[in-house]
């Protein structure tokens, strides 16, 4: 039943009726080998209706091997039994996307021949399956267009509970690991999309940090580490932060973590009580909102102004403190503004975070590297009274080029980091030993990463150069300019309630990010994702070449939107 419920309109993103939808009925064997699928009849058309009341469930095993194909390739594999299946293609506009790239499937568990079903010619028809299984993905044809794939046998329906928790429930998926996915899927697809959606650098780990994981791996360092990382890296931790930061810690006020947001989610969970209010400014990263409800927290978000470079007016701070105010998350540099916040703002803050005993505070320093000067980086657990308050937050993906390696750190007092260890010890344990030993490395490199992170930060800042630049000559934009990290969250918002032919009407930022994936191919993230529905964010961890080729399509496609807009 459950997947019926997966089959409306509100699922595929379009209208029950299948205006314009063309169903392939394809029958095929398959065994333990991969099979290509023929059509039965390519010609005939089909109507979402019928397809309807099939029900199904459970996992099936599949990949898409055939991407040139007009015809989807897939493999099926169970018990090395050959068995037959009935595949139905819908071919669909790619505009549904948003919402619908992940897939589900299920499973046959026993083979049954089906035999031949009456397929109408023409649409409105019907095609009638004696199943009760349906299989159901989305695989993408290399023209850019999605397929929604059906396939169903005939076996006994299995009764699943699949309810989930309501703590689940609450949490929203991340939007922009959605946006990622589906333009990784497009470009897989042989779509040509410039992808700028993700948070993570272009530039691969450097060698010196990439071959002390090789080496660790070589000289057998493979095994589990104690759970808070080992002695070596959270003493070279700790130098780091006296070092960079001016922050005294001992070994065991770190907790070595698997990436950075493992760190953040850990802290959450031990600091909050049900009920406690977590503080965060708006544009905020995606994730903290829904940690603070998985650990059944409630944010509280206090909108900043793009005029006041989106940072956090201490006024409307103190404004929204009450008992209840348990964790207020600082972000600096800021994903997804860039902002930095000057020591004479954290000042503020501070003080009136002094004011309230129950209240800590979670800085997240992740993209401290990456800062264009005079911007400076001023650690929150530097200012007076905060360090027994603060949980600093810091990581190597980003700085370093290290997003695959997942590491992460927390550092803070220990009563506070000794809880956040107990979790991840019935968690995940230790971070990867291999990680480890390349994050010593990558400590080794120097003050702030030495000359090899400088490079990099060097790229970025000539590319936000370029980018405010090109978008500053169009008419109704407005725009922040970032001083770090490697985003830019620029005011679209004057293009709302635009039509655009062939599309709709681009109602907010998701709109928008569709339609210029659609149209122009460039993947974005909206606004709303990170609480600020006029803006997108656009990640320039991309070449000079790439965001180029990226402004002309991006303003090609506004101006289709907006005749007469400066180009
Ligand atoms: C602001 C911020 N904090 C934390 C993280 C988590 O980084 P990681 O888990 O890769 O260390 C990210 C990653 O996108 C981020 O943007």
């Amino acid at each position: 039943m459950v997947l019926l419920g997966m089959l409306t309109a509100e699922h595929f993103g379009l209208e029950v009726g299948g205006r314009g939808w063309l169903v392939w009925l394809l029958e095929a064997s398959f065994s333990s080998l991969s099979k290509t699928y023929r059509p039965v009849d390519p010609n005939v058309t089909h109507t979402y209706d019928d397809i309807h009341t099939l029900t199904s469930h459970q996992p099936i095993p599949f990949q898409n091997d055939r991407k040139d194909s007009n015809f989807v390739s897939l493999t099926f594999i169970k018990n090395q039994k050959r068995q037959h299946i009935y595949v139905i293609i819908l071919t669909i506009d790619s505009s549904f996307m948003a919402n619908s790239l992940h897939s589900s499937t299920s499973f046959i568990s026993n083979p049954v021949n089906l035999g031949h079903s009456k397929i109408p010619a023409q649409i409105p028809g019907s095609v009638s399956f004696p199943s009760r299984y349906l299989h159901n993905f989305n695989l993408n044809k290399s023209d850019g267009r999605v397929l929604r794939v059906m396939a169903c046998s005939g076996v006994e329906e299995v009764q699943v509970d699949v309810s989930l928790s309501p703590r689940v429930n609450a949490v929203k998926p991340s939007k922009t690991v959605a946006i990622t996915d589906q333009a990784t899927a497009l470009a897989q697809a042989g779509v040509s999309v410039i992808r700028l959606a993700a948070g993570e650098p272009d530039f691969d780990t450097p060698v010196l940090i990439a071959e002390a994981g090789i080496n660790a791996i070589r000289e057998g360092f493979t095994r589990y580490t104690p759970n808070a990382g080992t002695l070596e890296l959270r003493s070279a931790i700790c130098h780091k932060l006296k070092e960079e930061n001016g922050l005294s810690y001992t070994p065991d006020q770190i907790l070595v973590s698997n990436g950075a947001k493992q760190s953040i989610l850990q802290a959450v969970l031990a600091v909050c009580s049900p009920g406690d209010e977590v503080i965060i400014p708006a544009p905020f990263w995606v994730s903290y909102p829904e940690m603070a409800r998985i650990a059944d927290a409630t944010p509280v978000i206090l909108p900043t102004r793009i005029s006041e470079n989106f940072l956090l007016d201490p006024k409307v701070l103190e404004s929204k403190l009450t008992e209840k105010s348990r964790l207020l998350i600082l972000c600096s540099p800021s994903n997804p503004t860039g902002s930095v916040y000057p020591k004479n703002l954290l000042d503020e803050i501070a003080r009136i975070v002094a004011k309230h005993p129950r209240l800590l505070v979670l800085s997240d320093e992740i993209y401290e590297h990456i800062i264009y000067a005079p911007a400076t980086h001023t650690s929150f657990a530097s200012l007076p009274g905060m360090w027994e308050r603060t949980l600093t937050v810091n990581g190597f993906s980003k700085a370093f080029a290290m997003t695959g390696w997942r590491l992460g750190y927390i550092a803070g007092p220990k009563h506070f980091v000794a809880a956040c260890n107990k979790i991840q010890s019935q968690f995940t344990s230790g971070a990867s030993s291999i990680s480890q030993k390349a994050g010593v490395a990558a400590l080794g490199l120097g003050y702030a990463g030495g000359e090899v992170v400088s490079k990099m930060v060097k790229a970025f800042r000539e590319r936000r150069d370029f980018l405010v630049k090109s978008f500053g000559e169009l008419e109704g934009v407005k725009m922040s300019e970032p001083q770090g990290a490697f985003y830019l969250f620029i005011d679209f918002s004057s293009y709302y309630g635009s039509e655009a032919e062939g599309f709709g009407k681009i109602e907010n930022s998701e709109s928008l990010c569709r339609y210029l994936l659609d149209k122009a191919q460039v993947a974005l993230v909206p606004g709303d994702a990170f609480g600020d529905d006029t803006c997108i964010r656009i990640s320039y961890a991309a070449s000079l070449t790439t965001l180029q080729a990226a402004v002309e399509r991006i303003k090609k496609g506004l101006l289709t939107l907006r005749p007469g807009v400066l180009v």
